[in-house]
């Protein structure tokens, strides 16, 4: 007989002890749910590409958000997707907008929830890019953009925002909407930069549902390049002397390390992680063709995620998780 000082198995025995010993834990707290408000009345559209999501117009949203409230969702991030689209994406920061009206209908029905808007130009642009282009039209013209973004973010502080998370990756996105806000009277809102933002192929099925799939080209000028790990430092630490208050990795799932990297260089500032729609629709697709347990894996993935170094996740299966595993309400 082998007498084994240490047997790691003895911590495994006792369902009870497992629990105990358990280092990660997903709660409803550690998620966020991404949402699509559009243009129009009486529209709940399915997203084939997001199984489970939709879009809204704001009268249907109320209903939705009522739901979100008796689950406990903690918050949410807004999308928008417009009427009409131009040039310069001239709708993202009107006071009537879609994403300034959802937030109001937050405001109203579910104050408690933290409403988080993603600021961007590609819902709102005729040609899809995340923000005005050059005079040769090929490629983001980064500083004109950048005053474009300070008047969206004012707007959707007024129509109420918690949290500002611009996710175009312009050279001083945060410096120019923090000078913004502050101008306009906001020095209290925090923005949550999407600071290491990666050129993915696996944010195809949001652009199907945002309809910001680019008619040509790509976004390689100013998301980050998937091969590239200590750029992601850099950019984090741009993004803090600019004035971040929270940091986001993306995507989450396929970019541990990197979440790794980040948590590891700046513990003191809360990292956000986007599991983002690819990543989402590909446990999606697995678990319809009866190949996976879905609740196990994406419970799984998350804790993964959680694990590298997250401290939320930003996920579009936060609603089933909260679901499953409810929130404990304070
Ligand atoms: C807009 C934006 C995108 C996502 C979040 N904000 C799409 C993109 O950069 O094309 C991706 C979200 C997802 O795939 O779930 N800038
Ligand atoms: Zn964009």
């Amino acid at each position: 007989m082998f007498s084994l000082i240490q047997r790691p198995r003895r911590l495994r025995q006792h369902p009870a002890l497992r629990r105990l010993v358990q280092e990660t834990h997903i709660q409803g707290d550690d998620l966020i749910l991404p949402l699509f408000v559009c243009a129009g009345q009486k529209i709940k559209r399915a997203i084939p590409s997001l199984p489970g999501h939709y879009q809204w117009s704001c009268d249907e949203l109320v209903a939705e958000v009522r739901a979100l409230r008796d689950l406990g969702i903690l918050g949410v991030m807004l999308f928008g997707i417009p009427a009409e689209k131009d040039a310069e994406g001239s709708h993202a920061s009107h006071d009537k907008g879609v994403v300034q009206q959802a937030i109001r209908v937050f405001k109203e029905h579910y104050p408690e929830c933290l409403v988080m808007s993603d600021l961007c130009f590609c819902e709102y642009t005729d040609h899809g890019h995340c923000g005005v282009l050059t005079a040769s039209g090929r490629d983001v013209d980064n500083d004109r953009t950048l005053e474009l973004l300070g008047v969206q973010a004012v707007s959707h502080a007024r129509a109420g925002a918690d949290v500002i998370a611009p996710s175009g990756m312009m050279d001083g996105m945060v410096a120019a909407i923090r000078t913004a806000l502050d101008a306009a009277g906001f020095i209290h809102i925090p923005i949550l930069s999407y600071a290491v933002k990666y050129s993915s192929a696996l944010y195809g099925p949001f652009r199907l549902a945002a309809g910001t799939t680019l008619k040509q080209g790509d976004r390689k000028t100013y998301q980050m390049d998937p091969a590239n790990r200590f750029e992601a430092i850099k950019e984090v630490e741009l993004d803090i002397a600019e004035g971040a208050d929270m940091l986001m990795v993306k995507p989450a799932h396929t970019y541990l390390d990197i979440i790794r990297d980040v948590k590891e260089s700046f513990p003191m500032y809360p990292l956000a992680a986007y599991h983002v729609s690819g990543e989402y629709a590909m446990i999606k697709a697995a678990a319809a063709q009866g190949l996976i347990d879905e609740k196990m894996v994406a419970l799984e993935v998350l804790t993964a995620i959680k694990r590298a170094g997250a401290d939320f996740i930003i996920t579009y299966y936060a609603k089933e998780i909260v679901a499953a595993f409810p929130r404990q309400r304070v």
